[in-house]
């Protein structure tokens, strides 16, 4: 898809990830919609890329439409969707609030699918746009003390999937970019630091890059890194030695 000119909303664009893919895009020519919850981050961001702000709290229905609504009015349509806001839970399910789970479902899925819901009709009735999701290795393997965060992510990845099948015929391209651990605020503020060695941590670069490459080119799936993807390849080929070598290596710090 070209990107000069191309409206571009990225949700979670205050900080991280989201932050550099707002800059990537602005910097391929795109108008970009910087979304963000806090409004001085969101507003800094914006400034930077010399994009326009748009505060909203995806835990909040109403934020969630208000957030479509402004998108759309801001340039008059919206092509570009990245779904990238989220936050990450660690903890076993059993010690975690209802409201907790209900909070990580309605940021990590529910908004996604929502903002996909209501910017998508326009994007097929002008037979041009793009929808990228960054979901996590998490959502492809399972993580013991993310179970919540795991499966909203593969709530992600599958949602994609079908939407694929279903706008196949439209000029609409679905991706999925999908993060090993990265180098951002993402472990400080789901309160547990990322304390293994290996794999070491990427930057945030890598993985903006490849949700510019996912739009740009039209992919369907991109992993960062990319040697990441043998991951499912080996649960799929040998489940029983995968499970063994998670319970022994893993759960203390996957994103
Ligand atoms: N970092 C990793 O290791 C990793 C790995 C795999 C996948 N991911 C995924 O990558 C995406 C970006 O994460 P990141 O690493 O860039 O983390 P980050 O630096 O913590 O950024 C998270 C972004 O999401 C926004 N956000 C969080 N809760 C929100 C809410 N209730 N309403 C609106 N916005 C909200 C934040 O906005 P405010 O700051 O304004 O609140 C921020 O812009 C997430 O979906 C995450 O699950 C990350």
């Amino acid at each position: 898809m070209q990107l000069t000119g191309a409206v571009v909303l990225v949700t979670g664009a205050s900080a991280g990830i989201g932050h550099v893919a707002a800059a990537r895009f602005a910097a391929k020519g795109a108008q970009v919609l910087v979304h963000g919850r806090d409004p001085a981050r969101t507003t800094k961001v914006a400034g930077e890329v010399g994009g326009r702000a748009l505060i909203a709290d995806l835990a909040v229905a109403a934020d969630r439409q208000r957030l479509a609504a402004e998108a759309i009015n801001a340039f008059g349509r919206v092509d570009v969707l990245v779904n990238n806001a989220g936050f990450g839970y660690y903890g076993p399910v059993s010690a975690m609030a209802i409201d907790a789970i209900r909070r990580l479902i309605e940021v990590d899925l529910l908004a996604a699918l929502e903002l996909t819901r209501l910017l998508l009709p326009g994007m097929v009735e002008r037979d041009r746009g793009a929808i990228c999701f960054v979901t996590s290795i998490a959502g492809r393997t399972g993580v013991g003390g993310e179970a919540v965060y795991s499966a909203t992510k593969a709530g992600l990845d599958t949602f994609a999937e079908s939407l694929r099948a279903e706008t196949a015929r439209s000029g609409v391209n679905i991706s999925v970019v999908v993060p090993g651990v990265v180098d951002t605020g993402f472990f400080e503020t789901r309160g547990a630091p990322y304390t293994r060695r290996r794999p070491r941590p990427i930057p945030a670069e890598t993985v903006a890059d490849a949700v510019v490459r996912a739009v740009e080119r039209d992919r369907a799936e991109l992993w960062a890194p990319r040697w990441l993807r043998i991951a499912p390849t080996v649960r799929a080929l040998a489940p029983g030695a995968f499970r063994r070598l998670a319970i022994r290596f893993g759960g203390t710090g996957s994103p």
